[in-house]
C-alpha cells in the first residue's frame, strides 16, 4: 500500500518524517532530538559573540584542550568512534564514511588532527592560495540563525601555500585529505591557470585529492572561470600537469571542480561536456549562492558574500540532479549545501552525489551531527536490504525513475 501511494504520489517531506518517526524513526530530526549534548549549552555562549570572533575563540581553546594528555583519545571516543562504519570506494580512495568537511572551515591545514577526530569521512582543507592574504575586512561572516544560514565573504584569507605545507607536513595525516586550491585575489583573471598549477604542485604529494575551487563569489572575477572556453582551457591544462606529476612521483592524485549553485541548466551542460572531455575526475557542488530564496525580510540578508547552510540545500541539489543528467554515474559528485540530517544527505545521494560535504551544519548542531548523519544513512541501507550505500542508493534512484515513468502515464 505504501509502495503505490509513493509512486502515484510522493509524500511530503513532513509526511515521510511523520511515517519514519511511527515506523520507529531512524531519521530523527537534529532539532528536536530528545538528548541535549554539550554543545546545545556552548552554542548560545558562542552565538552572543561574532561570528568570526568565536570561530577563532572556540578554535584556540580547542586547539589548547586537544594539547592536553588523553583528550585527542577522549575527542576521539566521544565523537569519532560513534560514528559507524559507511565505507565508499570511489576515485581509486576509501572513505570510511560518505560525510566530509566542506572546504573553508580549516583553510590553514591548522585544526585537522582536532577535525578529524570528529569522525568525518575526510576533511577537505583550504581554499589556499600561492600567497598569504588578509581576505576582505571584517565583519565578513554572518549568522542568520532563524534561517539556520550563514553568510560569508570571507575572500580566501590564508596563510598561503608555504605556511600551508608546513602546517600539513609538521604531522603524520590522520585522515584522508582533499585540498582545495584557489588563486589569488590580485593574480589577473587572464593569470589565474598559473596560480591554480603553482598551488597544484605544491599540494599534489599532500593530498588524497585535489579541488579546483573556481565558483568562490568573493573574489572578483572568480566565477568567470566556470565560463565554457575558460575552463576547457584551465581543466586540460591541470590535466596535463597532473599527469606529469603522477610520472614523477608515481602517484594519481585526484582533481575535482568546485563549481557554484548559481547556474542555469545551460551552463551545468556546458560544465559536464567540458569535465567529461578532459577526463576530470569529481565534481563538487556546490559553493554558497548570491541568490537569498525567501529571504529578502532579513536585514542580514541584504549582506553582501556567498549563502550557506538551510536556503541553500534545494539549490544545490537542483544543480546535482542536473549536473548527473549529464554525467550519469561517469564522474563522481561530491554534494553539498544545505545538508543538516540524514535526509537532507538521502537527497542529495539519490539525486546523484556518491559523497557529502557538510560546513554549517556543523556550526548550528556541533559535531554530533556527523555521527546524527550518517548512523540514519546506515539505517537506511540496513532497511533497504542492501549490502551497500552504493547499492542502497542505485536501488532509490532506479525507483525514482519508475515513480516518474509511473507518474507520465
Ligand atoms: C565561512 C565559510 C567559508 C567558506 N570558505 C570556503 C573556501 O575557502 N573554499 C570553498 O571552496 N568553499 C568555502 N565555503 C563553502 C563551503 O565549503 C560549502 O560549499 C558551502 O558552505 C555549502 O555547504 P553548507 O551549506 O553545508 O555550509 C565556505 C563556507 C563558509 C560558510
Amino acid at each position: 500500500m505504501d509502495v503505490r501511494i509513493t509512486l502515484t504520489d510522493p509524500p511530503s517531506a513532513k509526511q515521510r518524517r511523520a511515517r519514519l518517526a511511527a515506523a520507529g524513526g531512524y531519521n530523527r530530526s537534529p532539532m528536536r532530538r530528545p538528548h541535549p549534548d554539550f554543545y546545545d549549552f556552548v552554542r548560545p555562549l558562542l552565538f552572543r559573540l561574532d561570528a568570526e570572533r568565536s570561530h577563532r575563540l572556540l578554535f584556540a581553546l580547542l586547539r589548547l584542550g586537544f594539547r592536553l594528555p588523553g583528550a585527542a583519545t577522549w575527542v576521539d571516543r566521544r565523537f569519532g568512534r560513534r560514528v559507524p562504519q559507511l565505507p565508499v570506494d570511489i576515485l581509486g580512495l576509501h572513505f570510511p564514511n560518505p560525510v566530509g568537511l566542506a572546504a573553508g572551515l580549516d583553510k590553514d591545514a591548522r585544526h585537522m588532527h582536532m577535525l578529524a577526530a570528529l569522525g568525518f569521512g575526510w576533511l577537505e582543507l583550504g581554499t589556499v592560495t600561492p600567497r598569504p592574504q588578509a581576505g576582505n575586512e571584517k565583519p565578513r561572516l554572518f549568522r542568520l540563525v532563524k534561517q539556520r544560514a550563514l553568510i560569508n565573504r570571507m575572500g580566501f584569507n590564508s596563510a598561503g601555500m608555504a605556511a600551508f605545507v608546513a602546517n600539513l607536513s609538521a604531522r603524520p595525516k590522520p585522515c584522508l585529505l582533499g585540498i582545495n586550491i584557489g588563486k589569488n585575489r590580485d593574480t589577473p583573471i587572464e593569470r589565474a591557470l598559473d596560480d591554480y598549477l603553482y598551488a597544484l604542485r605544491a599540494v599534489y604529494i599532500h593530498a588524497a585529492y585535489v579541488a579546483v575551487n573556481v565558483s568562490s563569489p568573493n573574489t572578483p572575477g572568480l566565477r568567470a572561470l566556470q565560463e565554457q572556453e575558460r575552463l576547457e582551457e584551465l581543466l586540460q591544462a591541470l590535466k596535463t600537469e597532473q599527469a606529469a606529476l603522477a610520472r614523477a612521483h608515481g602517484l594519481y592524485v585526484p582533481l575535482a571542480l568546485k563549481i557554484a549553485p548559481d547556474l542555469s541548466d545551460e551552463q551545468i551542460g556546458f560544465i559536464a561536456q567540458s569535465v567529461l572531455a578532459c577526463g576530470f575526475d569529481a565534481v563538487i557542488a556546490t559553493n554558497t549562492t548570491l541568490a537569498r530564496p525567501g529571504m529578502e525580510a532579513d536585514l542580514l540578508a541584504h549582506e553582501t558574500g556567498g549563502l550557506s547552510g538551510r536556503p541553500l540545500k534545494p539549490l544545490a541539489t537542483r544543480v546535482i540532479a542536473r549536473l548527473y543528467r549529464y554525467l550519469q554515474g561517469r564522474v563522481p559528485i561530491i554534494g553539498v549545501g544545505g545538508i543538516e540530517d540524514a535526509e537532507d544527505a538521502w537527497d542529495k545521494l539519490v539525486a546523484g552525489a556518491d559523497l557529502l560535504q557538510i560546513y554549517t551544519a556543523l556550526i548550528y548542531q556541533g559535531p554530533r551531527v556527523v555521527e546524527r548523519i550518517v548512523r540514519g544513512l546506515a539505517d537506511r541501507v540496513a532497511h533497504s536490504g542492501q549490502p551497500t550505500l552504493a547499492a542502497a542508493v542505485a536501488a532509490a534512484r532506479a525507483a525514482r525513475i519508475q515513480t516518474v515513468r509511473h507518474g507520465a502515464r
